[in-house]
């Protein structure tokens, strides 16, 4: 048996969890105009029909391969620049300039929505889930900002653990603060760690803060599709909300883009304070994101000895390697032990392996 069938999800170079990814920032996609953009390993054309949609489409023109991007935005149809084929808004072949009547071939059409800011596009075979949001904030209007955007020398699972890495806040970000997570399931493909602390005691800076909240600190990070993370932080009367989207490159680096954001608050004080206050969101972020840069420039993950402290990271590995994957440049299903079509000695040896994994 191939061994790349035996790898789990996390930290895995070659596959990725179906999900909603991002593709590019809305305002970088005018009316009527086509992007090239290269999304886990598949090239793709997005453009903006007339209507104001996004479309998104397999780059390669099914008559001779050439990239979409190149042609021109019709209505809400793509026609290619080489020899004009046209497609429409769902991909079929509609015009053959040199035929009466075009051919029955079509291009592959993507799920696309815009939020945040950012286009997305739902790479899966699956119906298209919920898009990653903020818990506390499934129903409120908000305001957003794009943060900032960053390459990393390594995966974004192993990126994305450092939100619940516990003891590293005391180590790297000198954190005087005990934090304890809680995990919940959110829905199939989300699943948040709570911090359910109230600090340590013994410290001038929580002394300080004390008065500012009544429970625990809140912070809190729900993952998505084991891609993207949204943060929680602050005392009670004042939450800061970062949007960490991540999505894989080329040798299983990462790309990412903050997303901050705010709910929405009326008249001149809202129009004043918010921006204020994305701001501030930013700063926070950078914060966080400081002190860890060079480590992820460096680091070798390979999780030999994990401590009680790490409980919350081999949690969320588990979450990462139960979600269905797709692989890389391909998008086609990983065989998967759930999957109707595996063989039985397949699907032993698959059994067999997850145990183990789990015993770890
Ligand atoms: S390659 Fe697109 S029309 Fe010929
Ligand atoms: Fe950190």
């Amino acid at each position: 048996m191939a061994s790349t069938i035996l790898k789990t999800n996390f930290n895995n170079s070659m596959q990725f969890i179906e999900g909603w990814y991002w593709a590019l920032p809305s305002k970088k996609l005018k009316l009527g105009k086509v992007k090239p953009v290269t999304l886990l390993g598949r090239n793709l054309a997005i453009y903006r029909g007339f209507s104001g949609e996004v479309k998104a489409v397999d780059a390669y023109c099914p008559h001779m391969g050439a990239h979409l991007a190149e042609g021109k935005v019709e209505g809400n149809d793509i026609r290619c620049f080489f020899h004009n084929w046209k497609y429409d808004e769902s991909g079929n072949c509609v015009e053959i300039p040199s035929l009466e009547k075009p051919l029955p071939v079509y291009i592959k059409t993507w799920e696309t929505a815009e939020k945040y800011g950012m286009i997305w596009v739902w790479v899966g075979e699956e119906k298209a889930n919920v898009l990653p949001f903020v818990p506390e904030l499934e129903q409120v209007e908000c305001n957003y900002m794009l943060g900032t955007k960053f390459i990393k020398n390594c995966h974004p699972n192993v990126l994305l653990i450092n939100a619940i890495d516990a003891h590293h806040f005391n180590t790297v970000h000198n954190l005087p603060l005990e934090i304890i997570f809680d995990s919940q399931s959110l829905n199939n493909n989300a699943i948040t760690f709570s911090n359910t602390t109230r600090g340590g005691n013994d410290s001038w800076f929580i002394r300080l803060v004390r008065p500012l909240y009544k429970e625990q600190v809140t912070y809190s990070m729900c993952y998505w599709y084991g891609s993207t993370g949204t943060v929680t932080l602050g005392p009670d009367f004042l939450h800061f909300y970062i949007i960490f989207s991540l999505r894989m490159i080329e040798g299983g680096k990462t790309e990412g883009q903050t997303i901050l954001v705010t709910p929405k608050r009326q008249g001149i004080l809202g129009c004043l304070i918010n921006p204020i206050l994305l701001w501030l969101t930013q700063r926070v972020g950078n914060y966080f994101a400081k002190g860890d840069t060079q480590v992820f420039e460096t680091i070798e993950f390979n999780f030999q000895n994990p401590t009680k402290a790490d409980q919350s990271i081999l949690q969320f590995i588990h979450h990462v390697n139960q979600q269905k994957s797709l692989n890389w440049g391909t998008w086609e299903a990983v065989d998967d032990i759930n999957n109707k079509n595996v063989k039985p000695q397949l699907k032993k040896n698959l059994l067999a392996y997850k145990q183990h994994e789990f015993n770890i």
